[in-house]
């Protein structure tokens, strides 16, 4: 049976992989801070949104306004969006994982989302700590500054598992630069790594498809650019 495709989005990525993310799949975007693991998952949320499969974008990291601002240069209105049901900026309210995971089910359902975005792996950490802990702590705000723990192999694939299970098609970000970071890139279907590399004077900027189950990947480094409309493949 053909395996349906969800356009990435991204212009030019969709050929390096036989038209689209395997529907259903948990895609890893991995690469160091700045390399625009953000605006990768804010693109495939908004064109989603704007070809009628709405979308869940799950974060703390940044808090809302900057992930609006961010959006707003590449002219994706996601408040606008938000209005029109097309898509949750979801506010984290939970205190452990698999809270965070049962209220993202429900807002799955409540959207009928077909795309869900984690920003980030690194956050969830936040939320793999000790039950004990939480309950000594009297604020959210104050439960953000406690480190998490780092998240244990049964808790990436018990996360993936549920991730699966939503029927939705997911993309998880990742630091790539934790233990857990690693496992996460054994366990999930496709991996994606964004780099940046000076090449003279230039700042070079790639992305590279490093695994995708069931498909012909492009496995080169490919060059992309920002626009004015968001991130394109230029070679
Ligand atoms: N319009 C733009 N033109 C060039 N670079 C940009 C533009 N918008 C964002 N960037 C770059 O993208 C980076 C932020 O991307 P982001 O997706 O937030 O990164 P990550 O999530 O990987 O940390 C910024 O540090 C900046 O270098
Ligand atoms: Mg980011």
């Amino acid at each position: 049976m053909a395996t349906n495709r969800v356009s990435s989005g991204i212009n030019g990525l969709d050929e390096l992989i036989e038209g689209g993310f395997p529907e259903g799949n948990n895609v890893l975007i991995t690469g160091s801070p700045g390399t625009g693991k953000s605006i990768v998952g804010l693109q495939f949320i908004v064109s989603g949104a704007l070809n009628g499969e709405p979308g869940i974008y799950l974060t703390v990291e940044e808090g809302r306004n900057g992930i609006i601002s961010q959006a707003k240069q590449f002219g994706w209105d996601l408040e606008r969006l938000e209005k029109e049901k097309k898509i949750v900026l979801n506010n984290i309210e939970e205190y452990d994982i698999d809270s965070i995971l049962d209220t993202l089910e429900k807002e799955v359902k409540r959207l009928n989302a077909k795309r869900v975005v984690v920003d980030s792996l690194s956050m969830m950490g936040l939320f793999a700590r000790d039950l004990d802990q939480v309950t000594k702590v009297v604020k959210r705000k104050d439960l953000l500054h406690i480190s998490g723990r780092e998240l244990t192999r049964t808790q990436i694939v018990g996360m993936l598992r549920k991730l699966c299970a939503l029927g939705t098609t997911n993309l998880i970000i990742s630091e790539g630069q934790e233990p857990a970071d690693k496992i996460a890139e054994f366990a999930a279907d496709s991996v994606i790594r964004v780099q940046m590399k000076p090449v003279g004077k230039e700042l070079h900027r790639l992305i590279t498809v490093e695994k995708m189950r069931g498909t012909k990947i492009d496995a080169l480094p490919h060059k992309f650019d920002f626009t004015s409309n968001g991130i394109k493949i230029v070679e």
